[in-house]
């Protein structure tokens, strides 16, 4: 096993818990590791966050290798995962593997990818060629347009039963992690004791093994934030004053300085 991931799970058997965040470029991910964060996730959620878009659906596997080479370059010792995005994978786990091998030659640790029991196969074809796979159940933002909204997932005792089995088959084909998205408290916690997997939370209460949080989220980047996500500053306020005293100086002639010569 990948030395970085047997830590992980070293880590989910003692109780330790785990932080990761989301990642874009190569300063943030150098900031990730220098603030001691496990893993820097290179989300498709950058077509929400860094370009613009309503949903996640219009990023392309070129996108998602080209954030993960600048990333890689500044993660240090952070356990490197990136999203395979819509339509690079559910087509066949041969279309998946080669996708997945796109973003490991690009310099990802581990390969993430949507769905439930459907993506058990895939999983399975990729975790015995040596791929580390990390599958994503509960809120999964690619199938949005199907559901036409972000909707919380597992809130009935069919739908929490339902989660519950799809974690315990993915896991059990290969998966090493598996995150939990808008799911209640409970139903996360009841899986994160269940499956062998180390599970990552986000919106999923406190008692997943590792939590994650989108950057733009966790730094106030972003106008608005789902409610789960904590804003650890205000970056894009302070961004804005910070612009705005420049133009400011500028207009006034107080930058740049005279100098003698
Ligand atoms: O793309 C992303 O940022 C994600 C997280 C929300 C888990 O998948």
């Amino acid at each position: 096993m990948h030395k970085k991931i047997s830590r992980w799970v070293k880590d989910k058997q003692q109780g330790r818990k785990r932080a990761l965040v989301t990642a874009y470029d190569y300063p943030m991910a150098r900031f990730a590791a220098a603030a001691g964060l496990h893993g820097v996730l290179v989300g498709d959620s950058l077509g929400m966050v860094v370009c613009g878009d309503q949903d996640t659906l219009n990023v392309t596997l070129e996108q998602m290798c080209y954030h993960t080479r600048m990333v890689q370059r500044g993660a240090g010792d952070c356990l490197v995962f990136a999203d395979l995005p819509f339509g690079s994978y559910e087509k066949s786990p041969e279309q998946a593997w080669e996708s997945a091998g796109a973003l490991l030659r690009a310099g990802a640790d581990v390969i993430k990818l949507e769905g439930g029991a459907e993506m058990a196969a895939t999983v399975a074809f990729c975790a015995e060629r040596g791929i580390n796979i990390c599958a994503h159940i509960g809120l999964t933002p690619q199938r949005v347009r199907q559901w036409g909204s972000f909707q919380r997932q597992g809130t009935s005792d069919a739908g929490a039963q339902r989660l519950q089995h799809e974690a315990s088959v993915l896991s059990a084909a290969g998966a090493r992690f598996v995150v939990l998205e808008a799911v209640p408290d409970v139903v996360a916690a009841r899986i994160s004791r269940e499956i062998e997997a180390v599970t990552i939370g986000i919106g999923a209460g406190p008692d997943t093994d590792a939590q994650v949080l989108v950057a733009h989220d966790l730094l106030g980047l972003e106008v608005e934030s789902p409610p789960f996500a904590r804003r650890y500053l205000e970056a894009g306020q302070q961004m804005q004053d910070a612009l705005a005293h420049y133009v400011e100086d500028v207009s006034n002639g107080q930058f740049p300085p005279r100098r003698a010569h």
